[in-house]
């Protein structure tokens, strides 16, 4: 493949667009461009690896093959037909098709992606002069998304959605995505001289991400991505990138990072998790009720996702461990607390004053994510 410039979009969780813009840039993609649902980059396809193994907070990275206005079948059918698919799909590609719809004349995604797959594939019987197209090799994720009459047709570079790190095997009772874990890592402005702790680190997915920051690691360092199979991909210079990626990884900058939780079972998955992450001796994890812990340490950044109380029988117990926030920042003098929660009366109920709040999803459910100041700076000298 050539360098020639291509569109991407890295997706990402509403409300975490900016963050996954920040990295972009950060990761030398200047163009970066935040919209509804992604940020959209260009770049040539060996480099767009390099977004692919070191995003931490995005869902994919998606080329962009072709976009145009559709208001009917007719039209969306020509759109795919003309675009370049021989320039990326070898003749054996395997071409799943996935859809999505919104607000457009074309509503029915079913209708959509068999159109898609019909114009994919006269496109690709014309341009390798073939009759049959095998689909015995690597897969090239096709997604036809249209919203308000705007077709986008995309190749997922990704394979596995970037949260797959390859460390969970098993995601826990209420597991917080790793990309989401990681954007409340950015956003707790945690900084790496602080000791981090999280009181209720149930599988450790917090805290496996904020070591991975602290290393430097790439989050997708030891996982394959299907754009490695791509034929039209430079091999060499994909593997250089990885090379390159693990030349940076260096687990002696780790600082102190500690875990507990009430439940021996999470707290089994998170000694596995921390293992499977090449992360054993450090990080720390013990059981432990948050109203009995004491580190003995000032200045933690405490960093929590707690039960969120949402069936109303779980609401009270929930409560009665929200009480146990300002006690606990009250034994550490100096500490900040993150935590994120879609219990909409965290403040009232736990008796502190956020300074900064952040909405956001985890999963389905619309969260907040606090961050609060040492006890004295939220109250003055009172505690
Ligand atoms: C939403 S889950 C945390 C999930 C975690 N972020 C992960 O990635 O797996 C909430 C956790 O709070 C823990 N928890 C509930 N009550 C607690 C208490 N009193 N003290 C400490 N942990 C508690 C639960 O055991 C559970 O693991």
């Amino acid at each position: 493949m050539s360098d020639k410039k291509l569109t991407f979009i890295a997706t990402a969780a509403f409300g975490l667009e900016g963050i996954v813009k920040r990295e972009l840039v950060h990761l030398g993609f200047e163009d970066a461009k935040a919209e509804l649902g992604g940020v959209r980059f260009t770049s040539a396809l060996e480099e767009a690896f390099r977004a692919c193994l070191w995003l931490s907070c995005a869902d994919r990275v998606l080329l962009v093959v072709a976009e145009g206005n559709v208001q009917s079948f007719e039209e969306l059918y020509q759109l795919v037909l003309r675009a370049p698919w021989k320039q990326f799909l070898p003749r054996d590609a395997r071409i799943p098709v996935s859809g999505r719809c919104a607000r457009s004349k074309l509503m029915s995604i079913r209708d959509c992606q068999s159109i898609t797959k019909r114009a994919i594939v006269d496109h690709m019987q014309k341009a390798y002069r073939v009759t049959v197209l095998p689909e015995t090799g690597a897969d090239f994720q096709v997604d036809v998304a249209v919203h308000s009459d705007i077709a986008r047709l995309t190749l997922d570079l990704c394979g596995d959605a970037l949260n797959r790190r390859g460390y969970r095997t098993w995601n826990g009772e209420a597991p917080l995505r790793e990309t989401a874990a990681a954007a409340l890592v950015k956003l707790s402005g945690w900084r790496e001289s602080e000791p981090l702790h999280d009181p209720c680190c149930g599988t450790g997915t917090l805290l496996i991400e904020a070591a991975f920051m602290a290393a430097h690691r790439a989050p997708g360092l030891t996982r394959a991505f299907a754009v490695e199979k791509w034929p039209c991909a430079n091999k060499a210079a994909l593997h250089a990138l990885r090379e390159e990626a693990r030349a940076q990884y260096d687990p002696s900058l780790i600082p102190e990072i500690s875990g507990s939780d009430i439940d021996p079972e999470a707290l089994k998955l998170a000694k596995k998790h921390i293992v499977q992450a090449g992360l054993g001796g450090k990080i720390t994890v013990f059981e432990r009720d948050l109203r009995d812990l004491t580190l003995d340490k000032e200045n933690v950044c405490f960093l929590s996702n707690p039960p969120y109380g949402e069936r109303l029988s779980d609401r009270k117990g929930c409560e009665a461990l929200y009480r146990a926030y300002k006690p606990l920042l009250s034994r550490h003098p100096g500490s900040r607390l993150n935590l994120i929660t879609s219990h909409p009366g965290f403040e009232r109920v736990a008796g502190l004053r956020s300074m900064k709040k952040t909405r956001l999803y985890n999963g389905r459910l619309e969260c907040e994510f606090m961050r609060f100041a040492p006890l004295n700076v939220q109250f003055g000298h009172k505690k």
